[in-house]
């Protein structure tokens, strides 16, 4: 029997869901699950018909409960930071020049919730709980989590959540800023699905831009900043998108986006 994908995706009206495929594991980050989960986004980099992802969980329980800690045991130092450098897998959502939302649907711990927050929206179902417990394996987050928690929630509730290594349950995520926003349980897919639909319907051309912009927010200087979105603003006025949206919007109707 064949070996059944770590990752799966599915792909319908413009938009790619990737769901990690190890319910029995809570969904834990294996080698196998790094390895796909990268392929797949640098597939749907490229596929025209994909303008919105969204990354989720197999089952009702997780969204990705950490790395698989099985692979953890007497593994060398040397060895982990290979591993850790070789896949990517918390940069990948980062690079993917598309917009990229977490579902998360269940626990979301250690890169688990480093992998939420390395998409660029997170929606939560009110079952779900996020943290970063590596301190508990007397490790600290090696997929980027004391880098984009402390950004996302600051630094006071950021060293809350990584010296005591506690979940926070959905309510207390929204209102640090962990995640964006909280629907119940079984709505969740569907709301996430709302939300990439109403994205999907933009220009790929500006998402692009708003997308690499706002990332830039957190790496570079403001006025670098600002630069950078001067020459996505000047070159966004000669796709034809632009000329789409434009004539749209004077001859009040909807625009038809093709990514141009
Ligand atoms: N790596 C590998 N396997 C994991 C895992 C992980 N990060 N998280 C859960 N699993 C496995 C469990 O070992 C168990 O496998 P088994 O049925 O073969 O014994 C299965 O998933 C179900 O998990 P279980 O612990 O029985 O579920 P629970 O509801 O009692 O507890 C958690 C859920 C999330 C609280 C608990 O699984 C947990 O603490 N996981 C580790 C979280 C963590 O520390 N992540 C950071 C890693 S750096």
């Amino acid at each position: 029997m064949a070996k059944e994908r770590a990752v799966l995706v599915d792909i319908a009206d413009n938009i790619a869901t990737v769901t990690i495929n190890r319910p029995d594991k809570l969904n834990a980050l294996s080698a196998d699950v790094r390895r796909e989960f990268v392929e797949i986004l640098e597939d749907l980099s490229d596929n025209d018909d994909v303008r919105v992802v969204i990354v989720t969980g197999a089952g009702d329980k997780a969204f990705v409960a950490g790395a698989d800690i099985g692979e953890f045991e007497g593994r060398s130092g040397v060895d982990q930071f290979h591993v850790t450098k070789s896949f990517g897998i918390f940069e990948a959502p980062d690079k993917f020049p598309k917009p990229i939302i977490a579902a998360v649907n269940g626990f979301a711990l250690g890169g688990g919730c480093e992998l939420a927050m390395a998409c660029d929206i997170r929606i939560a179902s009110d079952k779900a709980k996020l943290g970063q417990p590596e301190v508990n394996l007397g490790i600290l987050p090696g997929g980027g989590g004391t880098q984009r928690l402390p950004r996302l929630v600051g630094l006071g509730n950021a060293f809350k959540l990584l010296y005591t290594g506690q979940m926070v349950k959905a309510d207390e995520a929204l209102r640090i800023g962990l995640v964006d926003e909280v629907v119940p349980h079984d709505q969740l897919q569907q709301r996430a699905r709302e939300l990439a639909a109403e994205i999907a319907k933009k220009s790929p051309v500006a998402l692009e831009f708003i997308k690499d912009s706002v990332r830039a927010s957190v790496r570079v200087p403001l006025d670098e900043g600002v630069r950078l979105e001067t020459t996505y603003f000047g070159l966004a006025f000669s796709s034809e998108d632009k000329e789409e949206g434009v004539t749209a919007f004077l001859e009040k109707r909807e625009p038809d986006f093709k990514g141009r």
